[in-house]
């Protein structure tokens, strides 16, 4: 091991001891991506400066840290896209990464409004599952920068399930971790308490909240398969006789097929701002995506160069100033977001 891998090992676990902070609703405004702004402000503009960019090409402190642990591709979409070669198993954007289609989640089992169907989670879940439900190495794309697919070239990784570790060790700028080898770590199995703390997984070291230090609590972000105590989705949509029951607001716009969305400016496309529900065969359902949006929404409007807001959600929902982390943060009525769908 050369001495900068040395340097950087001893400066990843020097930091055990200041950990980061995530506040009890699960947004962390302590990111670097959200403190390091470029030539605009802060966490606004571009998934480059969101939490997003696991380049972390935003962080000027130490993004070496995790180079062990994860390959560094040195760009931002191709964690999660492709131009040519996506994953032929997914109705999703050019999406380059393994997806767990198979996995068994534990899908919500409480459905006291209306009992509507919940189904296994939708394509539009599944991409943010393939990382959030913590069993997919974060770096487990389907083809790595410039080179199709490995490489060599004579390797290829899984469309579905696990990672192809082979696959991954053929990046070729590697970097050897603390266990000899390079390491492609999943997220975290959200219980990383006590000793050894989840040898595998990111919440190694992103593992528990002291505020205003550098590393960060990622327990948080890790939902698991078990998604009982998670808001439904791959949940039917209530047809218009729930609407009609007063329980739900009618979707503006609906594509069967495709998608149904709350069309607030009228102009007839399903906008970054705009809670949308998924038809994947099986009529109008809630996803992950319904209400986030991975790359970010500036929470002032599109086309405004305001602060994303907070957690990747589609309508702000109602983070307001006197939150702190909060400042330039254009916030929507509280439950904003909840409200479009639900009538209360
Ligand atoms: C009905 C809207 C909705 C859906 C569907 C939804 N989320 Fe969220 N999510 C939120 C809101 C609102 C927050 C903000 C934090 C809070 O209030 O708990 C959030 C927070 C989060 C967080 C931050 C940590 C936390 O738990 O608070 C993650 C990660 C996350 N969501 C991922 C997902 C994934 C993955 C899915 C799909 C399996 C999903 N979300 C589906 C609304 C939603
Ligand atoms: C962390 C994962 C992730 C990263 C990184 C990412 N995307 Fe996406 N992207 C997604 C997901 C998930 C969807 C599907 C969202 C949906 O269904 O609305 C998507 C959808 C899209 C779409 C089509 C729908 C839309 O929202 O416009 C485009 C275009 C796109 N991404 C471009 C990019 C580009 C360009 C980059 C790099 C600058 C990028 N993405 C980085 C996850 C990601
Ligand atoms: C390529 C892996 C990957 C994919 C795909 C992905 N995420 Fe994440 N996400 C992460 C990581 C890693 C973090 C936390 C670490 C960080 O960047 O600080 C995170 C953080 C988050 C957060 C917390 C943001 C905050 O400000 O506190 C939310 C919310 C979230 N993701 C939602 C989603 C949703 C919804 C999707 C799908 C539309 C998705 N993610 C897809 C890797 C991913
Ligand atoms: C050996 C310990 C270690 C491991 C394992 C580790 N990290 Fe980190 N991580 C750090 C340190 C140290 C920092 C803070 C660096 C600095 O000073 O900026 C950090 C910071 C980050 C940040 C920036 C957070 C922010 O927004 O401010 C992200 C994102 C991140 N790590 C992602 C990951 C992911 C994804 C994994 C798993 C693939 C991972 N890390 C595994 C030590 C680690
Ligand atoms: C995209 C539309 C949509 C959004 C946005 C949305 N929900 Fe839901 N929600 C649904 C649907 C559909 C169901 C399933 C209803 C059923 O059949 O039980 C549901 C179920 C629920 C349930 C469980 C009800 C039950 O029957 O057990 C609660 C609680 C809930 N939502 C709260 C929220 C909150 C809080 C927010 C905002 C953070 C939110 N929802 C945002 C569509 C939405």
């Amino acid at each position: 091991m050369d001495i900068t891998k040395t340097v950087r090992l001893i400066a990843g676990f020097g930091v055990l001891i200041f950990t980061g902070g995530v506040f009890a609703d699960g947004w962390a405004p302590d990111s670097q991506a959200t403190e390091m702004p470029r030539d605009h402000v802060a966490n606004a503009g571009g998934i480059t400066d969101t939490r997003h960019n696991l380049s972390l090409s935003y962080n000027i402190r130490g993004a070496v840290a995790m180079d062990p642990y994860r390959n560094q591709y040195g760009a931002v979409c191709i964690y999660c896209h492709t131009p040519h070669g996506a994953n032929s198993q997914i109705e999703a954007p050019l999406w380059n990464r393994t997806v767990n289609r198979d996995a068994a989640y534990q899908i919500y089992d409480a459905p006291t409004t209306l009992m509507r169907t919940v189904s296994a989670p939708g394509p539009t879940s599944l991409t943010c599952l393939s990382c959030h439900d913590g069993t997919i190495a974060i770096d487990s794309v389907l083809n790595m920068p410039s080179s199709g697919r490995s490489p060599t070239g004579t390797l290829s990784n899984n469309e579905r399930g696990s990672a192809n570790t082979a696959f991954l060790d053929d990046w070729a700028n590697n970097e050897f971790g603390i266990f000899g080898a390079p390491q492609h770590f999943q997220l975290g199995d959200g219980v990383a308490t006590g000793i050894p703390r989840n040898p595998d997984k990111c919440t190694l070291c992103h593992f528990e909240s002291v505020p205003g230090s550098a590393v960060d609590d990622f327990n948080v972000f890790v939902m698991g398969t078990d998604l009982r105590d998670d808001h439904p989705v791959g949940v039917l949509y209530p047809d218009a006789a729930g609407v009609d029951g007063g329980f739900f607001n009618a979707p503006t716009v609906e594509l069967p097929g495709s998608m149904a969305f709350f069309d607030t400016n009228g102009n007839n496309r399903a906008d970054p701002d705009e809670v949308r529900l998924y038809d994947s065969g099986e009529g109008y359902e809630v996803e992950c995506a319904s209400c986030h949006d991975p790359h970010g929404v500036p929470s002032g409007g599109i086309g405004t160069n305001t602060r994303f807001s907070p957690s990747f959600l589609r309508v702000n929902n109602g983070v307001v100033g006197s939150h702190a982390g909060a400042t330039g943060i254009v916030s929507a009525a509280p439950s904003a977001l909840c409200l479009t769908c639900h009538t209360k």
